[in-house]
């Protein structure tokens, strides 16, 4: 009797919490955005990000392949059916050399365990909330933008966008253009909701009508200016800031001198910061 029969062959990798491209757009060489299907069981908080990625390649030595995972915002919003991930392509980048070659019908992993401190409920109440952020740090906002509970929070949101050039913006300018345009999203969002959202693009290297890096437009006191808006004060104003580590330390101490207070979500105040993102 042959033994080795009996033995189970080594299963074939499978790919775990596996879900579906459905569609992918490239805005940049070096920035692209994707949808992928939507784990039925899957709940979470406009803001929030999860663990998502691609299977690494084999070991060479043992021939194992573990997954290659890192944390994105959901840039779709909770009542959404599908899940969208704005992301940069890093040519060397372990994960994003090969994710910015996926396509519609492939599939990516993903952890479904929403968290992050990018949630209205860790800001107390207040009357304008300030979305801060550069590069792919709009991704929550994309998310929150897109949420009815964002517009009965606040009277007023400014999204302030920083990137170099101008094509970088892009992916944000599309989304708040499409969600003006669109009745189904004017109705869903709510009567007047969308009158509610300023829009406060600029870039640092490119040569284009608002320049200027978010910090130095809030210290500066330009944007209040140019949007008619008091400066920040703790009282009124609460903020939610995405970008490179160099920009949220600048901009922590930026919101600390109007007064603010960091939060969380066990303690909410008057901002938060988001730490996994790494732009
Ligand atoms: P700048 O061009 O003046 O460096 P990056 O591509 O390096 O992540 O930067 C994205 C955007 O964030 C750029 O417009 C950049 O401006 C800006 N930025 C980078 N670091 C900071 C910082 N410490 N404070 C404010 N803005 C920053």
């Amino acid at each position: 009797k042959d033994s080795n029969a009996a033995k189970p062959t080594a299963a074939q990798p499978v790919l775990p919490d596996a879900q579906t491209v459905t569609a992918v757009k490239h805005w940049t060489d070096s920035l692209f955005s994707f949808r992928v299907t939507r784990p039925q069981t899957l709940r979470f908080r406009s803001g929030e990000f999860v663990m998502i990625g691609l299977m690494g390649d084999p070991d060479p030595k043992t021939g194992r392949q573990k997954p290659l995972l890192r944390a994105y915002s959901i840039a779709s919003p909770s009542w959404d059916d599908e899940l969208e991930f704005y992301s940069i392509k890093v040519q060397d980048g372990p994960l994003t050399s090969k994710l910015q070659h996926i396509q519609p019908g492939e599939q990516i992993i993903l952890r479904p365990k929403p968290v992050g401190t990018l949630v209205l409920d860790a800001l107390l109440p207040g009357k304008r909330l300030w979305m801060l952020a550069t590069g792919t740090g709009i991704a929550p906002f994309a998310s929150l933008m897109r949420d009815p509970e964002t517009y009965e929070s606040y009277d007023e949101i400014i999204m302030m966008h920083t990137c170099r050039d101008a094509a970088e913006l892009d992916y944000g300018r599309e989304l708040i253009e499409g969600l003006r345009e669109d009745e189904l999203m004017k109705e869903l969002l709510g009567e007047g909701a969308l009158d509610k959202l300023r829009y406060y693009p600029t870039t640092t290297r490119e040569e284009t009508a608002n320049m200027g890096r978010i910090t130095d437009n809030l210290s500066s006191g330009k944007v209040f200016e140019d949007l008619g808006l008091p400066k920040m004060d703790p009282e009124h104003d609460r903020a939610m800031v995405c970008g490179s580590l160099a920009f949220n330390k600048d901009i922590m101490a930026i919101l600390d001198g109007f007064g603010l207070k960091e939060g969380a979500n066990s303690d909410p105040a008057q901002y938060v910061v988001e730490k996994a993102f790494v732009g």
